[in-house]
């Protein structure tokens, strides 16, 4: 696709699984003939079973698994590599486990000044205290943020504060693996909306999910993946109100708060363009 911000064209993963020898005793094929397009700006909600291969596909995006065929473009030229390539092309990704991706021992000042430096080198120290307040103010949270650990925050603020250092390297596509999964689902909804006012803003997002309602709230097209392979995609509210592939079916109907469609699609169309930031979480 010409103006396609990613475009990933019949990619392949293929695990080899190794015993304690470190000898390949299978493979285990993880993605296979998988496309897409994501347009800037958009979002594209990636639902299925465990095992179907969401989190392989995002891993492959960002270059955390080499593809065994395909290709995975950006601006329609293909994406090197190299370790960091993703990044420096604009595509950043968010974990479900934030705690594990912020270092307990710097403050988050620090965390945000260690990325700004190496992403904005002209950057003096105040320029860069201003960027990380601002980036914290988009996030939801306060100055006083700054000078406090990671451990000090709860879950929510934690995953707040790995987007905002995702952002600090003026990413235009994020994905998302699960990034709402390890919160209540009072925090999920405050951190569903920060994920709908960066959509707004322009950020790309390919959001996963096996929540079909949060993909519902986030995402306009959405991809159906199972075994590996894309089984259906479309327009998010089209699939929902009328699936075609049987496990779509199958899992709109295992989504309790799914099996009532016309709510469901009344709760889309109600959703707000431009969400309140909310920093309470
Ligand atoms: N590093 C790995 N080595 C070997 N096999 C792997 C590896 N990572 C994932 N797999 C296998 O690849 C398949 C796809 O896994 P993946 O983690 O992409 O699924 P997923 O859709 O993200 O699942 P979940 O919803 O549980 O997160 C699974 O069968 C999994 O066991
Ligand atoms: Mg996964």
């Amino acid at each position: 696709m010409a103006d396609a911000l990613l475009d990933i064209d019949r990619l392949d993963v293929t695990y080899q699984i190794h015993d304690a020898a470190g000898r390949t005793v299978r493979r285990l094929k993880a993605l296979a003939n998988i496309s897409l397009a994501l347009s800037r700006g958009e979002a594209i909600g990636v639902v299925g079973e465990s095992g179907s291969g969401k989190s392989t596909l995002a891993r492959a995006i960002v270059g955390l698994v080499s593809p065994s065929s395909g290709h995975i473009r950006i601006d329609g030229r293909d994406l090197p590599r190299r370790r960091g390539a993703a990044a420096r092309h604009g595509i950043q990704m968010i974990f479900q486990d934030h705690t594990s991706t912020l270092n307990p021992f710097q403050t988050v000042g620090r965390i945000l000044d260690e990325v700004l430096a190496l992403w904005r080198p002209q950057a003096e120290r105040d320029e860069r205290r201003a960027q990380a307040l601002g980036l914290l103010d988009k996030v939801g949270l306060g100055a006083d943020a700054l000078e406090r650990y990671p451990h000090a925050f709860s879950g929510g603020q934690r995953q707040r504060i790995s987007i905002a250092r995702a952002l600090a390297t003026t990413p235009r596509l994020l994905i998302c693996d699960e990034p709402t999964s390890a919160l209540d689902v009072s925090i999920q909804a405050q951190i569903l909306d920060l994920f709908a006012a960066l959509k707004a803003e322009g950020y790309a997002l390919l959001f996963i999910s096996h929540n079909l309602a949060v993909v519902n709230r986030i995402a306009e097209r959405i991809i159906v993946m199972q075994g590996g392979r894309i089984v259906e995609q479309g327009a998010t509210s089209a699939t929902i109100a009328a699936p075609v592939h049987p496990y779509t079916r199958q899992l709109i109907a295992s989504a309790p708060r799914l099996s009532d469609r016309g709510a469901l699609l009344r709760s889309v169309a109600a959703l707000p363009d431009h969400p309140k930031k909310t920093g309470a979480t």
